[in-house]
């Protein structure tokens, strides 16, 4: 990567919506990129799917990301840069910012001990969190039908409450004194899951991970400096949905463009 490169945009993708709730915290800092969001809602969800089906699928993507000649791709998925990173890391000359391993530095400095982890089935069976995170007891929860709830809309339907608070439960088993959001889908839901545990002791790591990204990309002299920037959405089925769950965190107001990789 040389200096011009800081022109070229940033890529960002997730399994749908989840992403954008790091997509928000990421422009809010860096208001002067460019900036492409795939979300893969054909594929969704991630979390139930294989190490193979999701490398084949992450492959696609960087390699569209690659087309569209980005600096960087963010991992806005926590099952993906679990499972895939490691990967195909050195396989892309742009850089590369997978969500879990690049807040877990930050998590690690927190002056507690029990630290709980929500994330998808897969990433709890990879054992990322605990395998990151340094110095501390941590517990994963895996919640498979929360990233549905997002996705479909359908947070405060007495039948999602109660799929929330039953992994809640589960996870109180463990007295965790802060729970980390560990799939970007689930800052959506903290409304609800502070219903039933301490909203302000929740953890949603967008903020950290857009502060880190900020901080890589001025250190590499990769800033960007585009007046006000252009964004552009794309989704590989059902733009129309996608648009209305992307509401509660980040309304978009154009139709975001189809795309099958
Ligand atoms: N939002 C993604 C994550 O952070 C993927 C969720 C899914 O599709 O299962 O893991």
């Amino acid at each position: 990567m040389d200096k011009s490169d800081k022109y070229k945009p940033i890529g960002l993708f997730d399994s749908g919506v989840g992403g954008l709730t790091v997509y928000k915290e990421l422009k809010t800092l860096l208001p002067n990129e460019d900036y492409i969001y795939f979300g893969d809602t054909l594929n969704m969800p991630y979390g139930e799917k294989s190490e193979e089906q999701l490398t084949e699928i992450a492959r696609k993507i960087f390699d569209f990301f690659a087309s569209q000649q980005v600096k960087a791709v963010v991992m806005a998925c926590n099952t993906t840069s679990a499972i895939c990173y490691d990967k195909l890391k050195d396989d892309y000359d742009f850089k590369i910012y997978p969500v879990i391993q690049s807040v877990s530095k930050i998590l690690s400095a927190r002056d507690v001990k029990r630290i709980g982890v929500f994330a998808t089935p897969a990433t709890v069976n990879s054992h990322a969190y605990s395998k990151y995170i340094l110095g501390k007891e941590v517990f994963e929860v895996g919640c498979p039908e929360w990233v549905k709830i997002v996705e479909n809309n359908e947070i405060n339907t007495p039948e999602s409450i109660n799929k929330i608070k039953n992994r809640i439960d589960e996870m109180m088993k463990f007295n965790p004194e802060r729970i980390v959001l560990g799939c970007t889908h689930y800052p959506y839901l903290a409304d609800v899951i502070g219903k039933f545990y301490p909203e302000q002791n929740l953890i949603n790591p967008a903020k950290y991970f857009a502060q880190y990204i900020k901080d890589d990309l001025s250190e590499s002299g990769l800033l960007g400096a585009n007046d006000g920037g252009y964004e552009d959405i794309f989704v590989s089925a059902e733009p129309v949905k996608f648009m209305l769950s992307s509401e509660r965190f980040y309304p978009i107001s154009k139709l975001p463009k189809l795309l099958k990789l």
